[in-house]
């Protein structure tokens, strides 16, 4: 057989094949496992030594001819495909391209920046705070002393030997740091992460979202703090709920409340509310004078009220999530819906 005869053949064949699998056909014919040069390679052992390097060389370079030859003409197929597509009636060569894939916002996230909204139009400002925070934020400063009994439902994870490093339980924190910064009158609020040492269920996660208010000025009372958190209610439910004030103990403030809303779901008791029609939503108070004095402002002069609202929970309750650790695990299918 001779190489070049075959290599002529072989190109002719493939310039008058009409479609992509007839070239298949001829490539597998020359090229493929059992194709011409793989039987001229099977000759090689059979030949005399001296011809075995100038045979195994014609085959090899019959081989990339081929392959070369074939790779062009799949080229024509392709583009002949293409140019048929454009002359085709319904190709609009202004339409924008495809969009690419984008993922949406975390549930959170929306929340967290339409409470922000909220608040900047009052006037607040909005504060982050360290997520590894001293004890002496977290605890000390807020009233709660080494061996108050608040510090056991708050449990955390130390993060030295000498546990004056933790992560955060709460973002009341901010409160100390923003008043250690700033003079009063002044209003802020502080959205973030928080962690517990937790057995986690379907309530309970070792990580979770809060967002602290604080407001310092003259004369602040329990008026000014419900006339705030009904607006709050406004802006997420977008109309007006009654709200109603139980006692609650927060060791940072006095008196501290734990504050209400009527369900907005239901008018005589759903499952969100628990048959109750009220919601457990924010737990707030005056600030408690010993907190003010750790925060460098004098609790004689200047009064304020402060609250923490559960960002998880409010989501929770928002699109009817059924288990917090939703919003943590990452999963496409949960997140997609929002
Ligand atoms: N920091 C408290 C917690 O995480 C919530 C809280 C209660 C914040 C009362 C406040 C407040 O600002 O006034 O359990």
């Amino acid at each position: 057989m001779d190489p070049e005869q075959t290599l002529q053949e072989a190109h002719e064949r493939i310039l008058a094949c009409k479609d992509a699998n007839a070239l298949k056909d001829i490539e597998r014919e020359y090229v493929g496992k059992k194709g011409v040069v793989a039987s001229m390679l099977a000759t090689i052992p059979s030949l005399a030594p001296e011809q075995r390097k100038a045979h195994g060389q014609k085959a090899n370079a019959l081989k990339q001819a081929i392959t070369k030859a074939v790779a062009e003409r799949q080229a024509e197929f392709e583009t002949a495909k293409l140019d048929q597509a454009r002359r085709a009636d319904d190709f609009d060569p202004t339409l924008p391209p495809p969009r690419a894939r984008r993922g949406s916002l975390h549930p959170i996230t929306q929340v967290t920046r339409e409470l922000e909204d909220l608040f900047v139009s009052m006037g607040y400002e909005v504060l982050d705070g360290p997520e590894v925070e001293l004890d002496h934020y977290n605890f000390e400063a807020l009233n709660i002393t080494k061996d108050h009994p608040a510090r056991d439902s708050q449990d955390t994870f130390y993060c030295d030997e000498e546990g004056h490093l933790v992560l955060r339980t709460h973002t009341s924190p901010v409160q100390i740091r923003a008043m250690e910064k700033r003079k009063p009158p002044f209003r802020v609020i502080a959205p973030g992460r928080v962690f517990r040492q937790e057995t986690t269920d379907a309530s309970h996660d070792h990580t979770f979202y809060q967002m602290e208010g604080l407001v310092v000025g003259d004369n602040i009372s329990v008026a000014h703090l419900i006339g705030a958190m009904k607006t709050l209610l406004r802006g997420i439910f977008g109309r007006d709920l009654d709200v109603r004030l139980r006692p609650g103990h927060f060791p940072f403030v006095e008196p501290g409340f734990e504050l209400d809303a009527r369900c907005p779901f239901c008018d005589d008791g759903c499952s969100v509310c628990k048959k109750t029609t009220w919601i457990e939503l924010l737990p707030c108070g005056l600030i408690h004078p010993n907190v003010l004095r750790a925060g460098g402002i004098d609790p004689e002069r200047w009064s304020g009220f402060a609250f923490g609202l559960g960002l998880s929970r409010l989501v929770m309750l928002r699109h009817n999530i059924d288990d917090v650790r939703h919003l943590l695990d990452g999963d496409l299918r949960f997140l997609e819906q929002f």
